[in-house]
């Protein structure tokens, strides 16, 4: 199957030309200016933005948490992910209680297996080095294509690790090559609030934000910088929602250490106010870190355009408001933590990041795509359009206004957090190595099409292909 997309505008993180892309099978062959070659199916993008195919960095599907399940399995957040523009994720592999890294990335495995729809990796979450994983196994996993250690430094009692773990994590990494993720709150700290608001009587779902203040954000944030730095291994610091997160990764980079950060597309557009929202309708904003302050909103958009955060993921973790997030109805530490959004981040941070002149279009190229492919060892082959890379690609309609509600959207929930928005641009057609997955906007992707994609370590080259601050 070959494809001639004719006269977009075809935009990378560094370039932005009018120009011919022609895919042979899998891959991108030629980049030009009317090109003069046969195609099986040409699509004229005049007027159009050619994109390369957005990566997510930060998902979970189908994955249990909070007593229950996501609600997103394979196949619908495949769907979700793909109407959306993105064509490749690395999602959480969760070490379980007891158990070899090994033997949970084999049930990772076997919820894709049959119903991808986009390409995926795997990061392997860290939960416990006493019973089950080891540090030994750890060490073989970048040869598995496993090239990310994720701890929680929050979730008492749940997915949260000590320091002792995070460290030990953190020294295998630098002999590795593994980058190393981490959630960072201070989990002690948090769960002390949360007893002490529930004793008060305080259940509503607004005591989530309020149990969890942003200096447990930043003080985390900082721990885990400074440890990274004794361990002499790469940090990246996921879904950074503050500027008391913000601040300790912009000094580490001002440093030039190796700490990189990202934010996730809802901590710019939904504040603390979402939580109060009356019945209960604020547990649909339950997430973790929490929706902060307003004024956080302008320090994350600053952030992002001055590279001290160096990726937008959406931290997909969807479940139902109507039998899952009630779960929590009278006791908000109950609510099931996490939101969806994988399918709303390049129509939101188009509209309200570059059509509102916040970062150019070549930033949100970098910051959807192709830092997510630098960073974690998808880049050349994803990330970006080059003749070789594989044929992920976007056609993207900046003047389509789109309204987006829960009713048009793929994934399963019953909700969308940014229910009535109205932007401007949106997805009309997506390819995935060669092959039209969206059409016109509507998904036609078969399940079992999306490849498991094995990672390069977090190496020299890639270090120096991301900027430090
Ligand atoms: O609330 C969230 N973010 N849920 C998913 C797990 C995590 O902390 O990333
Ligand atoms: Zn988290
Ligand atoms: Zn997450």
């Amino acid at each position: 199957m070959s494809v001639l997309i004719k006269g977009g505008r075809v935009v990378t993180a560094v370039d932005d030309t009018v120009a011919d892309v022609f895919v042979d099978g899998e891959r991108i062959s030629l980049i030009g200016e009317s090109l003069d070659v046969a195609a099986d199916r040409v699509v004229d993008a005049s007027g159009k933005l050619v994109l390369p195919g957005a990566i997510d960095p930060h998902t979970h599907l189908d994955m249990p948490f909070g007593g229950t399940t996501t609600i997103d399995d394979f196949t619908s957040g495949h769907a979700a992910a793909a109407r959306g523009g993105t064509t490749t994720h690395v999602d959480f592999c969760i070490q379980q209680p007891g158990t070899s890294f090994g033997d949970s990335l084999a049930m990772w495995h076997a919820k894709r297996e049959g119903k991808a729809l986009i390409d995926n990796g795997f990061h392997i979450a860290v939960t416990d080095l006493k019973e089950g994983g080891t540090l030994e196994e750890l060490a073989t996993l970048p040869d598995r294509g496993i090239t990310s250690y994720k701890l929680f430094m929050a979730y008492k009692g749940a997915l949260m690790v000590d320091d002792e773990t995070l460290f030990r994590t953190m020294e295998v990494a630098a002999e590795t090559g593994a980058l190393v993720m981490v959630h960072a709150e201070n989990g002690d700290a948090i769960d002390v609030l949360v007893k002490k608001a529930l004793a008060a009587g305080n259940t509503d779902p607004v005591w989530h934000a309020r149990t969890r203040p942003p200096e447990t954000e930043g003080e985390a944030t900082n721990r885990a910088i400074q440890l990274a730095r004794v361990a002499g291994c790469p940090l990246y610091v996921v879904h950074v929602s503050c500027k008391e997160s913000v601040d300790p990764i912009m000094r580490a980079r001002e440093l030039g250490w190796d700490v990189w950060g990202e934010t996730c597309t809802q901590y710019f557009l939904v504040d603390e106010s979402f939580l109060e929202r009356p019945d209960f309708e604020g547990a649909k904003f339950v997430y973790t870190p929490p929706p902060r302050a307003k004024p956080n909103q302008d320090v994350l958009w600053n952030a992002v355009r001055t590279d001290v955060l160096s990726a937008i993921s959406t931290d997909h973790c969807a479940f139902l408001w109507d039998g899952q997030k009630t779960i929590g109805r009278d006791d908000f530490s109950k609510i099931p933590n996490g939101g969806p959004g994988i399918e709303d981040r390049l129509r939101l941070i188009h509209h309200f990041g570059v059509s509102d002149g916040r970062i150019t279009l070549n930033r949100m190229v970098e910051l959807l795509a192709t830092n997510p492919a630098k960073l974690f060892g998808l880049y050349p082959r994803k990330g970006t359009i080059a003749v070789g890379a594989d044929a992920d690609l976007v056609i993207f309609d900046p003047e389509k206004p789109y309204t987006i509600t829960a009713a048009a959207q793929q994934s399963r929930t019953d909700y969308n957090l940014y229910e009535g928005t109205e932007v401007v641009g949106d997805v009309e057609t997506v390819l995935l190595r060669g092959n039209v997955i969206v059409d016109g906007g509507e998904v036609v992707a078969e399940p079992g099409s999306g490849q498991f994609v094995k990672r390069a370590r977090f190496g020299e080259q890639l270090r120096a292909n991301v900027s430090a601050g």
